[in-house]
């Protein structure tokens, strides 16, 4: 409030100088002529500015302008250029070419019980409750199942906390899903009617549409039959041929709470001071386990922590601190190698605060890549060569860490990977309503438009 007072003074002062000088050019034209008409004017101007400038209407107008600018400005910036660019308000039609979801309402066990662990809509998984949420709220979505192209199934597997050690159990994830499916099958025609291939299901957690947490159980068992025609939406990519995308799919984000980004960001800028040249803060096994013949990380932490635990350049931190985003803002380089799955929570938090990511896991599938320049704004480090990691850090230090930073600083950049409700324009939901609108040929109505 006390920084707010002064630019009001400066412009109740800015006011009465522009009066004074319309005053004079006034003055000079009616002296010629009438000097009464002179006087008359000059006193009416001076009773007017001295209303003008105590008048309170006025002042708080100014005041409201001065005070929003600098907490709402990317707020501002966000609905102006919406504005500007298009005018007729018309999202459907010009970005998501006019396509319509249906989202089923299935009774409360498959989804809406789940949250009453508040954790479920919070954690690593949660993108199965976001995307859910926003659509429900999206101009994309139709009430009428029969104008729809794509049909979303909200099922929500990953909230079965363990009472042990608190990680999602998702053992029932394939019985839960077979059942969902049953019901929609049952009671509606449209998944008989397409064989599901314009259904849509989220699997936000490691090996996606395998719904197994480790790598080989989930391999062996693949995608499940009653999916395979299907949409999904997972965390898990890679760009050989794996069983566990052996189906349509978006590769999506991890949910990473928007309101936690903007917290971090509301005390520590974006472009304030980075003191921390490389961190990484997360479990790092220092005898890393043989668990029947796979370790966490392909020991890739292993290797960073053994070869930079103690070089001064590189803050690493194997305990849980959980105020770590005032570190990754802190942060030039922020490490995301793989942990059990490739991806990882890591790469979201560093783009939305700032943090040029550097990604350490072979062959990943990076989420949106036709809006997100990785290349542009991220480092990319393979699983052996954690003994150049440093040398390499330090090269791109030397040459084009600020292009890299300028690029990623970006606000398309740094929206994009996270979820919102509402959604925004450009944010993760947004991005996947996009990346189903290049699969509009899956759409029956339109297959029935166009053979008509
Ligand atoms: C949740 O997981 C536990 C094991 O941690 C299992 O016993 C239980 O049946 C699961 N709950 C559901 C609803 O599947
Ligand atoms: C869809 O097919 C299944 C299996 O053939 C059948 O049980 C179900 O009743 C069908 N659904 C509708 C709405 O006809
Ligand atoms: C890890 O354990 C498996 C047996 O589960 C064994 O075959 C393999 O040789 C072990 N690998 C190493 C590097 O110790
Ligand atoms: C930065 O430099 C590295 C190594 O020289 C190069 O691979 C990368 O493409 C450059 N990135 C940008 C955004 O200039």
């Amino acid at each position: 409030m006390v920084e707010n007072q002064r630019p009001l003074k400066n412009r109740g002062f800015y006011v009465r100088m522009r009066l004074l000088n319309n005053r004079k050019t006034e003055k000079n034209f009616y002296y010629r002529y009438l000097k009464w008409i002179l006087w008359f004017s000059i006193s009416f101007y001076f009773f007017s500015s001295f209303l003008i400038t105590r008048n309170k209407p006025t002042s708080s107008i100014s005041r409201t302008i001065f005070s929003n600018s600098k907490s709402s400005r990317a707020l501002i910036e966000e609905s102006s250029t919406y504005q500007i660019k298009y005018p007729n308000n018309n999202k459907n039609n010009l970005f998501f070419k006019g396509m319509k979801i249906y989202v089923y309402d299935l009774p409360s066990k498959y989804n809406r019980d789940w949250l009453s662990n508040e954790r479920c809509e919070t954690h690593l998984f949660a993108a199965e409750v976001a995307i859910h949420r926003a659509l429900m709220d999206s101009e994309t979505t139709t009430l009428d199942p029969w104008e729809a192209d794509f049909f979303f199934v909200p099922v929500y597997v990953s909230c079965n906390f363990s009472k042990v050690n608190g990680f999602p159990a998702i053992g029932h994830a394939r019985s839960l899903m077979a059942s969902a499916i049953n019901e929609v099958s049952e009671k509606f025609p449209f998944w008989n009617r397409s064989l599901g291939s314009d259904h849509v299901f989220v699997a936000s957690h490691d090996f996606g549409s395998c719904f197994h947490t480790m790598e080989d159980a989930a391999m062996e068992d693949g995608v499940p039959d009653f999916l395979k025609n299907s949409i999904v939406l997972q965390t898990f990519g890679v760009k050989y041929k794996h069983p566990c995308q052996d189906v349509e799919n978006v590769v999506i984000p991890p949910y990473i709470s928007p309101e936690s980004v903007q917290r971090t960001l509301e005390k520590s800028p974006l472009t304030g001071h980075r003191d921390i040249f490389a961190f990484f803060r997360g479990k790092m096994e220092v005898h890393p386990k043989n668990i029947s013949g796979r370790f966490y990380s392909k020991q890739v932490r292993t290797m960073i922590w053994r070869k930079y635990g103690n070089d001064p350049r590189f803050y690493l931190r194997r305990h849980r601190f959980a105020g770590y985003q005032s570190e990754i803002v802190r942060s030039k380089f922020c490490l995301c190698p793989l942990g059990w799955a490739p991806w990882s929570p890591r790469l979201v938090e560093s783009v939305a605060l700032g943090c040029v990511p550097v990604i350490i896991a072979d062959d990943i599938r990076l989420p949106f890549p036709s809006v997100l320049p990785w290349a542009e704004i991220s480092l990319t480090v393979a699983e052996n060569d954690i003994d150049n990691l440093g040398k390499i850090l330090e090269h791109v230090a030397a040459t084009n860490l600020t292009s890299i930073q300028r690029n990623l600083w970006d606000l398309d950049v740094r929206r994009a990977l996270l979820f919102n409700n509402p959604m925004r324009e450009g944010d993760a939901t947004w991005q996947v309503l996009v990346a189903l609108s290049k699969k509009l040929d899956r759409s029956h109505k339109k297959s029935r438009v166009n053979t008509q």
